[in-house]
């Protein structure tokens, strides 16, 4: 049998779990057309680079994502994952944030501007929040489709109260709509999407 490169694979899986939240026409169902108009078959490589001490969580939450109804897509994730260069929000310093934050907070990108894959209108990449951590209010022009991989958590999204998202949600932020999130005690691990202005970095806001 032929060996399908992980590349192929990471797309192939993506592909679905997106054909799958299109046709249930909820409220993430254009995103997901618009997105998978952008995907291409094969999704290159990341870009390596430095770690961050979060990436220290990522094998925890994949072996969590065992069962969930994402499992597949976890798994085609995870070389994907672990060659990837981790980021994190330099704008989000000296904001009086938990100190704790910078050691459990931390993404990592695939598609859009700083990847081998720019250029398709679509930013994505795994976000993960290490156990019991507020990820305060926050907002960004872009807009914004999340996949739960890993993790309950709970969401909070515009004038809405917390709410509990679980592995294989997806949660639509619109541009400039104020959200923020509060994992439990498991780490999350969530695939986001964006489209509209890639290129404006997520701003916190001040408390509601
Ligand atoms: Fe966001």
């Amino acid at each position: 049998m032929a060996m399908v490169g992980e590349g192929v694979q990471f797309a192939r899986e993506v592909r679905l779990v997106l054909e799958a939240i299109q046709a249930t026409g909820g409220e993430a169902a254009g995103d997901c057309r618009d997105i998978l108009g952008a995907m291409p078959a094969d999704l290159p490589p990341p870009r390596p680079g430095p770690k961050l001490k979060v990436a220290g969580l990522l094998d925890g939450a994949l072996g969590r994502a065992n069962g969930t109804p994402l499992a597949a897509l976890a798994r085609a994730a995870a070389p994907i994952i672990r060659a990837a260069a981790w980021f994190d929000s330099p704008q989000y310093r000296d904001r009086g944030l938990d100190p704790r934050f910078f050691d459990n907070y931390g993404f990592v990108k695939f598609m859009g501007p700083g990847t081998n894959l720019p250029g398709r209108g679509v930013a994505a990449g795994f976000l993960m929040l290490g156990p019991d951590l507020l990820y305060p209010a926050h907002a960004h022009p872009a807009r914004e489709l999340y996949i739960v991989l890993s993790g309950t958590a709970d969401w909070q999204r515009g004038e809405e109260g917390f709410l509990e998202r679980r592995p294989g949600d997806t949660i639509v932020h619109p541009s400039w709509v104020r959200h923020a999130m509060r994992t439990r005690g498991e780490t999350l691990l969530a695939m986001y999407f964006w489209t509209g202005d890639l290129e404006t970095s997520a701003r916190l806001l001040p408390d509601a």
